[in-house]
């Protein structure tokens, strides 16, 4: 029977009963508003490990001052709902003063892998990124974590995290999940109206644009931004943040694809940032 629990100490609880009969735990942290994305990684879990714990915190360290932490949606009847359906044993549901007791002063900060892409145009993200998943690391102790490819620097920040930290924890990245139509599915989809919703196709159309290119072997990373830039540009609705090609362990901007890359891009549509990207290696 699935549980849903919000302190620390309930989580910790479970888990030592799990490892007293010799379990293996997984853990997905999200920030609720569950979907088909958040299931993928919650079926991935439930197919490595004994035991799946999903966490459900909206994190507000990771939000800036004009960001939408307040109408950030949540809906923790649906995800209960959702992650009984797959398989997951846990919820952790914890409030922000659980998370944050008064006096919380310590941060983990990453530089470089974070001063690319979405830390520029969010500067404070990857610290609040890095302090929660480091909390829910200590505090769940899994054997395995799972994360979106969507949010690919995250993934990148994390696996740099571990490793730099000596973080005992395998981190398992997991395939973009996307509608039908080929819009990557995000919570923040919820937030375009129908107009928007169409407009969004723009992205991934972009994106396979450019996975079009290197499968037919192209290598100039200038003339696939500029063939995806161009696409996204096509769309009166559409504002590009950025469109960018890194190495994909370092996050630093590369000029031809003579080693594993990613291509990520966030875009906004009215007033909705979306990101989508994709690993040349995944090709
Ligand atoms: O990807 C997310 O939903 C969040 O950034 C995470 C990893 C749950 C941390 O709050």
């Amino acid at each position: 029977m699935m549980k849903i629990v919000n302190t620390i100490d309930e989580v910790r609880r479970q888990v030592r009963e799990w490892r007293k009969e010799g379990l293996t735990v997984g853990l997905v942290p999200t920030m609720g508003y569950l979907h088909e994305g958040h299931a993928s990684l919650i079926d991935a879990s439930h197919r490595d490990n004994d035991r799946t714990v999903v966490s459900d915190f909206v994190n507000p360290m990771q939000f800036g001052p004009s960001e939408d932490l307040e109408s950030y949606p949540r809906d923790i009847e649906h995800d209960a709902a959702l992650v009984e359906a797959h398989g997951g044993d846990l919820i952790f549901h914890p409030e922000p003063s659980e998370m944050y007791h008064d006096g919380f002063s310590s941060f983990v900060d990453m530089t470089v892998l974070t001063e690319e892409l979405c830390g520029l145009s969010r500067p404070v993200h990857f610290r609040g990124v890095c302090t929660v998943v480091s909390k829910l690391f200590n505090i769940v102790q899994p054997d395995r974590a799972y994360f979106g490819k969507k949010d690919a620097q995250q993934l990148a920040v994390i696996r740099h995290m571990v490793d730099d930290l000596n973080i005992n924890i395998q981190i398992i990245g997991c395939p973009i999940i996307r509608e039908a139509d080929g819009l990557a599915k995000s919570s923040r989809n919820t937030y375009l109206n129908s107009q928007e919703r169409q407009a969004a196709l723009v992205l991934s159309q972009s994106i396979f644009l450019g996975e079009d290119m290197v499968r037919k072997g192209e290598t100039n990373c200038d003339a696939i931004i500029s063939a995806m830039t161009a696409k996204i540009k096509s769309e009166a609705l559409a504002e590009i943040d950025y469109v960018k090609i890194v190495d994909c362990k370092t996050m630093q901007q590369i000029k031809q694809l003579d080693r594993p890359a990613l291509c990520a891009m966030a875009v906004y549509i009215g007033k909705t940032r979306l990101i989508d990207n994709f690993f040349t290696e995944d090709i």
